[in-house]
């Protein structure tokens, strides 16, 4: 008797127990039934079709944990929505985002909306000022869709945000500076493959402080900016003097706009920067690398121009760089000899001088200098001769097309790279046979 008692009370204890583990771990009743909207929102419109096939594990079954479903992550006491992804549902046709439907995720850090479709956010409650309500809302991927312009309306109420992915939408016009000026906690902003076109300003930013609007100086006034990534775009006129202000900026990307003149001084100010490309932009007459010198942390270096006849970088100077590059590629450049700065470096690992008008010989002492380096380009130029010193190297890609040189190939070219893996000699006035050296290993 006593012990069916017993047993009786184990039981109610281990029910007890067990529906309060359940009851912890489970998400919270108004998150998951705001899962399933989102989901019936999402299924209406995808491509996927049907409320089986997309987010098939948000299900409607009361038991089961909606902190385990496919793209939704919890915080591991509350037991609400720390971040959530749509899976790329992919929407026929295109489709608004009711936004709405994201205000019962109040602790949300990280929203993933990319390759969607969505053309459109709108709220028709709140407005513009919709996103406010997600207050540690940190990472906001909106990449691959379809937006235009009108969501920076929008995205400036989400202030509390510090990544910001746009890259692949159909953002155009000049650059939306008002829009975006309150998101002060930027650190990464990515507006990559857009079809912006508007002018930079030029040098005389006391001008700028003014219009106060409609151009890059956005950049400027986001002093915790990281990363900035604005290739693949259409902006022309120079580059903004006030964007040295960007003192923690590691990372700027403006290859393939059209951008044109000359690198400001005030890059000078980017201390922390490691990578800077300038590749296929428009840069014409006099271009000075000067204001780069004192950049302590430069690891990446790269600059083209379309207008290959116009450019003309700065190679007289002596300065004396504070980087040591990993990369330096420098092409189209006009370069009648190799910048000087390049003689300082010691750690390179890959060089590209391609389309200048180089001559003599091919500059060997870039191996000398440069125990790492890897990949040495200097196709299409004007050099003439190729003597190898009598040094190893684990030199693998060599290409030297499309250049004047003649007569015999160094003999011990096979003995002094012995790593490589590709060469490209072509389109020169080499003759006679392969020198045995080469093959042997
Ligand atoms: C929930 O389940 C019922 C019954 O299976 C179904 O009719 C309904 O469409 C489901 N709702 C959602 C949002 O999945
Ligand atoms: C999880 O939630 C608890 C309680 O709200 C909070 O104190 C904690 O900081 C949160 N953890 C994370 C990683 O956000
Ligand atoms: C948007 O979502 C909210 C919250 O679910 C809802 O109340 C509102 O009716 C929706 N708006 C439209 C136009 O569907
Ligand atoms: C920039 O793009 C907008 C919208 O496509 C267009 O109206 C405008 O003329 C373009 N401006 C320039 C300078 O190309
Ligand atoms: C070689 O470089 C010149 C400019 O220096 C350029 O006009 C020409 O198109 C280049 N050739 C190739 C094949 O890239
Ligand atoms: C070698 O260089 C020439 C001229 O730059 C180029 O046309 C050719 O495709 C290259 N060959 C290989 C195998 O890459």
């Amino acid at each position: 008797m006593e012990g069916k008692v017993l047993l009786g009370q184990s039981l109610i204890w281990a029910i007890i127990l067990l529906g309060q583990i359940h009851g912890y771990e489970s998400c919270t009743v108004k998150e998951r039934n705001a899962l399933l909207e989102l989901k019936k929102h999402v299924s209406l419109h995808s491509i996927k079709g049907g409320l089986s096939l997309v987010l098939p594990t948000w299900n409607n079954d009361t038991k089961s944990d909606c902190c385990r479903w496919w793209g939704v992550k919890c915080n591991r006491t509350s037991r609400r929505v720390t971040k959530l992804s749509l899976g790329k549902p992919f929407f026929l046709g295109t489709s608004l985002l009711n936004l709405s439907l994201l205000h019962p995720f109040e602790e949300v850090q990280s929203l993933d909306l990319s390759e969607s479709s969505f053309n459109g956010l709108f709220d028709d409650v709140e407005g513009y000022q919709s996103l406010r309500r997600l207050r540690n809302l940190e990472i906001l991927d909106l990449s691959s869709n379809m937006f235009d312009n009108s969501i920076f309306l929008f995205l400036n109420a989400a202030t509390s945000l510090t990544t910001l992915f746009l890259g692949e939408n159909y953002m155009d016009g000049p650059f939306p500076v008002k829009e975006l000026k309150d998101l002060t906690n930027l650190e990464m902003l990515d507006l990559s493959d857009n079809m912006f076109n508007g002018s930079m300003p030029v040098r005389e930013f006391s001008y700028l402080k003014k219009l106060k609007s409609l151009n890059l100086g956005v950049f400027c006034e986001m002093e915790n900016l990281r990363e900035l990534d604005l290739g693949g775009n259409y902006f022309v006129g120079q580059l903004p003097m006030c964007l040295g202000r960007l003192k923690k900026l590691r990372f700027l990307d403006l290859s393939s706009n059209q951008l044109s003149g000359n690198l400001p001084s005030s890059f000078s100010g980017l201390e922390s920067l490691e990578y800077l490309s300038l590749l296929d932009n428009s840069f014409q007459g006099f271009f000075s690398l000067n204001p780069l010198a004192s950049l302590t942390n430069l690891k990446v270096f790269k600059i083209s121009s379309t207008s290959s006849d116009m450019v003309k970088i700065e190679t007289e100077s002596t300065w004396q760089p504070k980087f040591q590059l990993s990369v330096a590629v420098l092409r189209f450049c006009s370069l009648e000899e190799i910048p000087y700065f390049l003689v300082y470096q010691k750690n390179l690992r890959l060089v590209d001088l391609s389309g200048n008008r180089l001559s003599g010989n091919i500059p060997t002492w870039l191996l000398e200098n440069n125990p790492k380096l890897q990949v040495l380009k200097l196709t299409n130029n004007s050099f003439t001769s190729f003597q190898m010193s009598t040094m190893v190297h684990d030199l693998q890609v060599l290409d030297f097309s499309e250049n004047h040189i003649s007569g015999l190939f160094p003999g011990n070219i096979g003995k002094a790279l012995p790593s490589l893996v590709y060469m490209n000699g072509s389109k020169n006035g080499l003759q006679g046979n392969l020198p045995s050296s080469m093959g042997v290993r």
